[in-house]
């Protein structure tokens, strides 16, 4: 860790006032210093807009740790911690702000090591502006040097992805650039690949032969949080759907890659994502779904509705839940749904991989008092639970031949295992370069691809939207999308 030629050692957080780096950034760069993981020659500067200087700004990041960590907020780790960053008071477009930061970078408490992280924590609509800053001031140079991490959403169609990805180029080699969604750091995704790769039990029934579809569900019982300038111009298909959701997608339908190497798990990643049937403009509406939320009751309290939240539009159709089906057109899953969901406000905060298998091909025990056998589920659960359930049944202990289902539960962390935020494993990845878990722009393209004509079918439907209160698993009219009627969603795990 100590080689600075290896490792940037100054890293430059854009937005650092802003929601992600509050809520995700600074905690998990936090626990990575108590972990002893951070280089001990890296800087950090706070680029923001707020007219604070460092002392200010210091107190900000302890009073934040405080309140997130609380007594696992060390101290004298906290100010050996924020000692580490500078803050630098500057609009995102103006490219004066941006000569400054250089300044800041040559500064003699930044070490003598050049190499730099820029971590655009801003809004989408940001990123081109920042880019062209870094360039205009020379900070992008020498080329190869730096690394720059970009969070979703990656454009806001297929276009602006591509026009976003030409410009990033004409700056950065594709070594520098990481493609962040953060889903794929969590340990629970992770483990969906080695559910499905490190045991032979599961690789021989996981195709179209057994499976009769798969369901995705991500869903926040949080609304917006003051994040409408951003949310209501993405909604939840650009927000979470297009990155998130199809990333989940992806690790549950590839194949194998021959090695655990960032370039092969990409590729396998890809051939799910052109595998997925097109969306013709006549089907959008068999295909997806999409709501918004209402005034309604969560925890026993009322909260708003959607158009209620400060700086949402009046009248705004930006959708906050989403049902989406694909079909995923190979030999291994033709012909099998698969069902995505996310919302905000909620009935629970619950994200989940539910797989279900087929009915038996004959209904023996018919005459039995369990006249029809349901079928079996596996349920991959991603957070707030880190478990894994698979339902079987057996005989109920008696006279007669009745059956239930038992579930063999699998608790995935065992008792005193420190629980990773995906932030802490990404960060230390754009530290070390490795891009394993990152984006490559084709895996981004192609998602792009998918769900295009649903973005633009509903950019021409502006005068309705459906509505669901606050505090339910969304509305009833998402049912639609089943292909049978024995499908439905599954809130439970
Ligand atoms: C972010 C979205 O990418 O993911 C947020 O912008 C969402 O709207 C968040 O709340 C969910 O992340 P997690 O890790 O809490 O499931």
């Amino acid at each position: 860790m100590s080689n600075d030629l290896d490792f940037p050692c100054n890293f430059v957080i854009f937005g650092a006032t802003g929601n992600l780096a509050t809520k995700k950034l600074i905690p998990a760069l936090y626990r990575l210093e108590a972990a002893k993981r951070l280089p001990d020659s890296m800087n950090f500067i706070a680029f923001g807009r707020r007219d604070w200087d460092n002392v200010a700004w210091r107190d900000h990041v302890t009073t934040l740790l405080r309140e997130k960590l609380q007594d696992k907020c060390d101290d004298a780790l906290c100010a050996k911690f924020v000692e580490r960053f500078s803050y630098l008071r500057g609009e995102l477009q103006d490219v004066e702000a941006y000569h400054r930061l250089k300044d800041e970078l040559g500064k003699p408490r930044m070490g003598v090591c050049s190499n730099v992280v820029f971590y655009l924590a801003v809004k989408p609509t940001d990123f081109t502006g920042v880019i062209k800053n870094l360039d205009q001031s020379g900070l992008s140079q020498p080329r190869g040097l730096h690394r720059v991490v970009v969070e979703k959403p990656f454009g806001e169609d297929i276009e602006s992805a591509q026009a976003l990805n030409k410009l990033l180029h004409q700056h950065f080699d594709e070594e520098q650039i990481f493609r962040i969604d953060h889903y794929l750091g969590k340990d629970t995704v992770q483990n969906l690949l080695v559910f499905r790769f490190a045991n032979t039990l599961i690789e021989p029934l996981w195709n179209r032969n057994f499976i009769d579809h798969v369901q995705i569900t991500v869903a926040e019982t949080m609304g917006i949080e003051n994040r409408a300038d951003y949310y209501d111009k993405a909604g939840a298909m650009r927000d979470m759907l297009q990155n998130h959701l199809m990333q989940l997608l992806t690790v549950v339908a590839m194949e194998p890659p021959p090695v655990l190497e960032a370039d092969a798990l990409r590729d396998e990643k890809v051939k799910v994502l052109r595998s997925i049937r097109p969306i013709s403009k006549r089907s959008v509406h068999a295909h997806a779904f999409r709501a918004q939320y209402t005034q309604g009751t969560l925890g026993g309290e009322v909260v708003q509705g959607y158009q209620s939240e400060p700086g949402v539009e009046p009248n705004s159709l930006t959708e906050t839940f989403i049902a989406a089906k694909f079909y995923v057109d190979n030999w291994r899953w033709r012909g099998v749904p698969f069902y995505l969901r996310t919302g905000k406000r909620m009935a629970e905060a619950k994200s989940m991989v539910a797989i279900r298998f087929r009915h038996p091909p004959q209904q023996l025990f018919r005459t039995t008092p369990q006249e029809v056998i349901s079928p079996n589920w596996i349920v991959l659960s991603i957070q707030p639970e880190e478990s894994m359930h698979m339902e079987v049944h057996v005989k109920q202990p008696g006279l007669d031949m009745d059956t239930r289902v038992v579930s063999l539960d699998a608790g995935y962390r065992q008792e005193g295992e420190a629980q990773l935020d995906a932030y802490e494993t990404l960060l230390l990845d754009v530290i070390g370069g490795d891009r394993t878990l990152f984006i490559r722009f084709d895996e981004v393209e192609w998602a792009w691809r998918v769900v295009d004509p649903i973005l633009k079918s509903w950019a021409q439907e502006r005068d309705f939207i459906h509505t669901y209160p606050a505090g339910i698993w969304g509305p009833r009219e998402a049912n639609r999308l089943f292909d049978s009627e024995d499908q439905e969603w599954r809130n439970y795990l």
